[in-house]
């Protein structure tokens, strides 16, 4: 199996940003969690952040082939706005979950509405940055990354 893990926008502060809302732990903390679990599992990992749109939208389209089965992706900022990470995704074949840090329906109205929920298998909210491993623990026990 392999997993790609995408981070959006802002999230490279993590640890450091509104903590009372992000908590404390940074990327590199979770990104080393995930490796660990994902390496248990003997599955592939790749973790990537960026702030750019089209960064985050050509990983995507490197994932159609290069083998990835599963995307974890926290799109940030870019959940509430982008069609086109909604495009990219839809054209990737594999599972994706979708996963926020914080409790988004608990926040703004304007972070209700998830374009990418249009097109994930599963969404993880609320639960701090254990989502993440909450996400990769469903994966690896659906085998959902296997045999592509
Ligand atoms: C977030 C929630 C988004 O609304 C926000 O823009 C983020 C992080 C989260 O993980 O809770 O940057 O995706």
């Amino acid at each position: 199996g392999k997993v790609l893990v995408l981070h959006g926008p802002n999230l490279n502060l993590l640890g450091t940003r509104q903590p009372e809302i992000y908590g404390y732990e940074t990327l590199d903390d979770v990104n080393n969690a995930l490796r660990e679990k994902a390496v248990q599992a003997d599955w592939d990992i790749d973790c990537l952040q960026s702030n750019h749109e089209g960064v985050l939208i050509d990983a995507i389209h490197a994932a159609r082939l290069d083998g990835t089965g599963a995307i974890i992706i926290n799109p940030a900022a870019y959940t509430h706005t982008s069609v086109a990470i909604l495009d990219a995704l839809n054209a990737f074949e594999g599972t994706v979950y979708e996963v926020h840090i914080s409790n988004v329906h608990q926040r703004e109205s304007f972070r209700h509405h998830s374009y990418v929920s249009l097109r994930a298998n599963g969404v993880i909210a609320g639960l701090g940055t254990q989502g993440y491993q909450a996400a990769l623990d469903a994966l690896i026990k659906a085998k959902a990354a296997s045999s592509r």
